[in-house]
């Protein structure tokens, strides 16, 4: 059976005056032999790579911009992420289509973008009306070979951040459906897919031996590192 993966979207949560004491305590309480991402915000980064040096935590961070560089004051791009050696990046997240008006072909300049960089996307669907549509704008133009190297995280948007878990049933219909569509469309191989969506420490039980799921994305739970620490260590 593949491992399976908990990456942590802190959101914009944990300042750097914060994070060493967040790191430590995950440290001690998450198994040494269980990899995961943090996927923190863009300030913490640098902080971040010397905090998890040899250590089972990987990097990741919860947007970039689809150009390589110029004048889009305020924004970060995949050079910057990769001058530090940032691992992930999440791309397309619901709550940057639904607050910062991120289109799906955005979406899609940046997933080639961060394969280009070699940094693994972990691209969020999940948050229009159809799947297919989503999927066909989203994942535009890439090829089977670049689907082996992004994690595709299902995250139903009334289940983001409302502690209400999506019910099993559909979640596993959700994935069926997925996986068939990238089958069809792209004659994808093996899939590398996620859910998420107010996962706990006690609702984890509820979909962690779904074989459908290969990785876990976990927003507001991953705030408390005893609350995660325990989704990490039930996992694997
Ligand atoms: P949540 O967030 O766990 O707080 O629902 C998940 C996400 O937005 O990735």
């Amino acid at each position: 059976m593949k491992k399976k993966l908990v990456i942590g979207n802190l959101k914009m949560n944990i300042a750097p005056n914060e994070l060493e004491n967040y790191i430590n305590n995950l440290k001690s309480n998450v198994n040494e032999n269980n990899e995961f991402v943090l996927c923190m915000p863009y300030i913490d980064l640098p902080f971040l790579v010397n905090l998890v040096k040899n250590t089972n935590i990987h990097i990741g961070a919860q947007n970039m911009h689809y150009e390589e560089k110029g004048s889009y004051t305020g924004e970060i791009s995949v050079k910057m992420l990769k001058s530090i050696n940032t691992e992930y990046v999440i791309l397309g997240h619901y709550e940057r289509m639904l607050y910062f008006n991120e289109k799906n072909i955005d979406v899609n300049k940046k997933i080639k973008l961060a394969l280009k960089y070699n940094i693994k996307p972990i691209v969020c669907i999940g948050s229009s009306a159809t799947l297919l549509d989503e999927i066909k704008e989203k994942f535009n133009g890439l090829s089977k070979d670049d689907l082996s190297k992004i994690i595709i995280a299902y995250e139903n948007s009334n289940s983001i951040g409302t502690g209400n878990m999506e019910e099993t049933s559909n979640i596993d219909e959700k994935l069926s459906l997925i996986n068939e569509i990238f089958h069809k469309e792209y004659n994808a191989g093996d899939l590398l897919i996620g859910y998420g969506g107010s996962i706990n420490s006690s609702n984890i039980n509820e979909i962690k031996n779904n074989s459908k799921i290969n990785v876990f994305l976990v927003g507001s739970s991953s705030l408390d590192y005893k609350e995660f620490s325990k989704i990490i260590n039930s996992v694997n």
